[in-house]
């Protein structure tokens, strides 16, 4: 049997304490996977002394896990900190530059700086795996980077943040509040340490940004992205969406146009009958339309110590089954050097359908002027539904649900600036974004 791979782990989570309680267990069965044992020669984490569920014992300590990835005797860095900056990024940088492979499920990191570290592991023949930063324990870094090589993609998008999910999801069919259900996710280990960058959509945009370029071929691009969170979204919007046959999800969408590749996260109204309506709770899901496979959707788990960590486990089983020398598989899908400047379309330009709810004063005119405004901007109505009373908003007023055809953006941007110089509103209108998948 080859040498032991000799590996570190910085940051002891809920990911990297799943990680070693598996390597540990199942070392046997993974020293037969690869044709060699995997070793945990070294960890670095804040508190030593907390009880994680694996054993210790001749792992070497490190406080400072920069200090690991220049000293410690490893072959691969695992970094499972996060954060774009900082420890997670010193230490990766000084791994890399020492020769180790490096295992991040660190998606801000990627999104900063993937262009960067691609280059210094490509120059150095080193490779840099990343499953668990996009869509948990779903491979789809993978596929994007290998199995689907040769395809021209046309459209992808799905749910990539499972804090999201589970909020909608349990605001939906249990009544709960916005708060509570986020209290839950995170007891749950599944949002991040700073639980905006979940609700105000950064994080799906981070992995995002990942996808569009394993896709597209372009420089990664996560400060150049249409982004709307969900803190927005009412169990109002919710009960509405459904009354109409869509179901609110927090998507991630990447789209060739004519004019560029559109990058957007927002909520977004998926038909009730499509498979990525079903995708409930912590449950991610992407689907890549590309011109030689077609259709392809992935769904699994989202989040999470142990999903998390089947991903970080496939990129160390890779790396222990590599061949040394051997030319490495392109950090982001084609040589570094080579990935394109991102030509980004102009979000005005986007078409498709739309949901606008309005809350307006109930007297006589109303509907009538809204139908123009619509008219006036040439957008074509799938249904208007008029509620008589919204209790919420008082006796005097009443709710306007309008659904587009698909439409310009822009023209959508000037009906609605239109409708609010009526006087007639009372609160926000809310714009909410329809996706239809092809056929799933
Ligand atoms: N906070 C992230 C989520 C963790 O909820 O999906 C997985 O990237």
């Amino acid at each position: 049997m080859a040498d032991a791979l000799k590996i570190g782990i910085a940051g002891l989570g809920t990911v990297g304490a799943s990680l070693a309680r598996i390597l540990q267990t199942r070392a046997n069965a993974l020293a037969v996977s690869c044709g060699r044992a995997i070793t945990i020669q070294a960890v670095s984490a804040r508190a030593k002394g907390k009880d994680r569920g694996f054993d210790l014992t001749g792992i070497a300590w490190y406080d400072d896990p920069v200090e690991m990835a220049e000293k410690a005797d490893i072959d691969v860095f695992i970094e499972l900190m996060g954060g774009a900056e900082g420890a997670a990024a010193v230490s990766v940088r000084a791994a890399l530059k020492r020769g180790l492979h490096v295992v991040t499920a660190n998606k801000a990191l990627l999104a900063a700086h993937g262009v960067e570290l691609a280059k210094l592991a490509e120059e150095k023949g080193l490779l840099l795996n990343y499953e668990a930063a996009v869509a948990g324990g779903i491979p789809v870094i993978k596929t994007l980077r290998e199995s689907l090589t040769g395809n021209h993609f046309s459209r992808l998008y799905g749910i990539m943040n499972g804090t999201c999910n589970y909020i909608l999801t349990r605001m939906e069919k249990e009544g709960l509040s916005f708060a509570d259900c986020l209290k839950e996710a995170q007891r749950l280990g599944y949002a991040e340490a700073d639980p905006t960058f979940d609700i105000e959509g950064n994080d799906t945009a981070h992995k995002l940004s990942i996808l569009t370029t394993l896709a597209f071929g372009n420089q990664i691009a996560a400060d150049q992205i249409y982004l709307e969170g969900i803190s927005n979204i009412s169990i109002d919007d919710i009960h509405a969406a459904r009354d109409l046959g869509y179901r609110i999800k927090l998507l991630g969408v990447a789209q060739k146009t004519a004019t560029g590749i559109e990058q957007r996260v927002h909520p977004t109204m998926v038909p009730l009958d499509s498979v990525i309506a079903q995708v409930d709770g912590v449950t991610n899901a992407v689907a890549i339309e590309s011109d030689i496979l077609g259709e392809l959707l992935m769904v699994g788990p989202g989040a999470g110590g142990n999903a998390t960590a089947s991903a970080v486990l496939g990129d160390v089983t890779d790396i222990a089954k590599s061949r040394p020398g051997a030319q490495q598989v392109p950090v982001l899908g084609r040589p570094a050097h080579l990935l394109e400047p991102y030509a980004q379309a102009e979000m005005t330009r986007h078409e498709g359908g739309y949901f606008i709810r309005l809350t307006v004063v109930d007297r006589t005119g109303v509907f009538a002027s809204i139908a123009t405004q619509m008219a006036n901007n040439n957008i074509s109505l799938e249904s208007i539904v008029q509620h008589s009373k919204t209790p919420a908003a008082g006796d005097q007023a009443k709710t306007i649900i309008l659904v587009t055809h698909a439409t310009m953006e822009s023209a959508v941007r000037t009906a609605v600036a239109a409708i609010k110089g009526e006087g007639y509103l009372l609160g926000e209108p809310q714009v909410i974004r329809i996706e239809r998948p092809k056929t799933v």
